[in-house]
């Protein structure tokens, strides 16, 4: 029996149907998000549907307060739904209970934060093999680890502690860490909003190579287009809603990106001009 068919859920991944279509990693349909404070209640996701590919990254995009760490918390399953479901690989995480979720998500989703959220007092391969020694020792962790810190410039550095290392290695062992599993997808809020911006850069390079090279699913979220440039489609949220989506492949560069965004946030619709 391989380690893979011990793991819930683990069968599903990238399998066939039928029919030979690939069930897509991530599907949301019909997301509502519902917050009480006090008195009032902020819809912070209002129907929100998106299908996201295998190997695929797409950026979610949207000024503050339009819905995108409430979306992103909800398809890692941190965060219930009001209404609507969240499928990662064909599975209903609605429908799953809370300890079989948390099963769930170690294997299937790699998180990636703006703030790296590594433990202090651990070295960054101790980091690294956080996740998968909470579930016991797998054979392929060592061989996955070296091939890991390898493929992300960390070999060196490995055993420094997270205030050794700099804002771009600790990163990358978050990045690292995301992805040991062998995750179906990876999400990341922000993941560049505490690093300079060539530092942000090389983060974004990082994550589409890992696209490319090892077929790895992701959505990221900014408000910045310079992160969002790299992804294949960009998804705009605005009041909890999909505004609206966009190939990134029609620009020619960043500023065009960037003109385009604001174009479509841009607040008040075009008035008519009469010829
Ligand atoms: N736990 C919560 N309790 C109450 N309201 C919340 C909670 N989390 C989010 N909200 C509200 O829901 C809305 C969406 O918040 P969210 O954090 O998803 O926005 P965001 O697009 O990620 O913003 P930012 O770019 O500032 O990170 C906001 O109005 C926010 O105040
Ligand atoms: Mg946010």
């Amino acid at each position: 029996m391989t380690a893979a068919a011990d793991q819930p859920g683990k069968e599903n991944h990238g399998i066939m149907s039928t029919t030979g279509e690939s069930t897509p990693p991530l599907e949301v349909e019909n997301l509502t998000k519902r917050f009480r404070q006090g008195n009032a209640v902020i819809e912070a996701l209002k129907d929100v549907s998106l299908t996201v590919r295998r190997g695929e990254f797409v950026a979610v995009m949207g000024a503050s307060g339009s819905g995108k760490s409430t979306l992103l918390h909800v398809i890692a399953g941190l965060t219930r739904p009001d209404r609507g479901r969240v499928l990662i690989d064909g599975q209903d995480l609605s429908a799953m209970p809370d300890r079989r979720l948390t099963l769930f998500r170690r294997r299937h989703v790699g998180l990636v934060f703006q703030a790296f959220n590594l433990i202090p007092t651990l070295s960054a391969q101790d980091n690294v093999l956080l996740p998968i020694l909470a579930d016991g020792h797998d054979a392929d962790a060592e061989q996955r680890l070296e091939g890991l810190l390898a493929r992300l410039e960390l070999t060196q550095r490995r055993r420094h502690r997270p205030d050794a290392l700099s804002g771009g290695e600790q990163q990358r062992v978050a990045i690292a860490r995301a992805i040991i599993g062998d995750p179906s997808i990876i999400l990341a809020d922000e993941p560049t909003g505490s690093l300079d911006s060539v530092t942000g850069q090389s983060i974004c390079r990082l994550l589409q190579e890992l696209c490319k090279e090892q077929g790895r699913t992701t959505v990221v979220v900014t408000h910045e287009p310079a992160v969002a440039v790299w992804a294949e489609r960009i998804v705009v949220l605005k009041d909890g809603q999909v505004l609206t989506e966009f190939s990134t492949e029609k620009f020619r560069d960043l500023h065009e990106l960037a003109a385009h965004y604001q174009d479509v946030v841009g607040a008040t619709p075009a008035t008519e001009v009469q010829p």
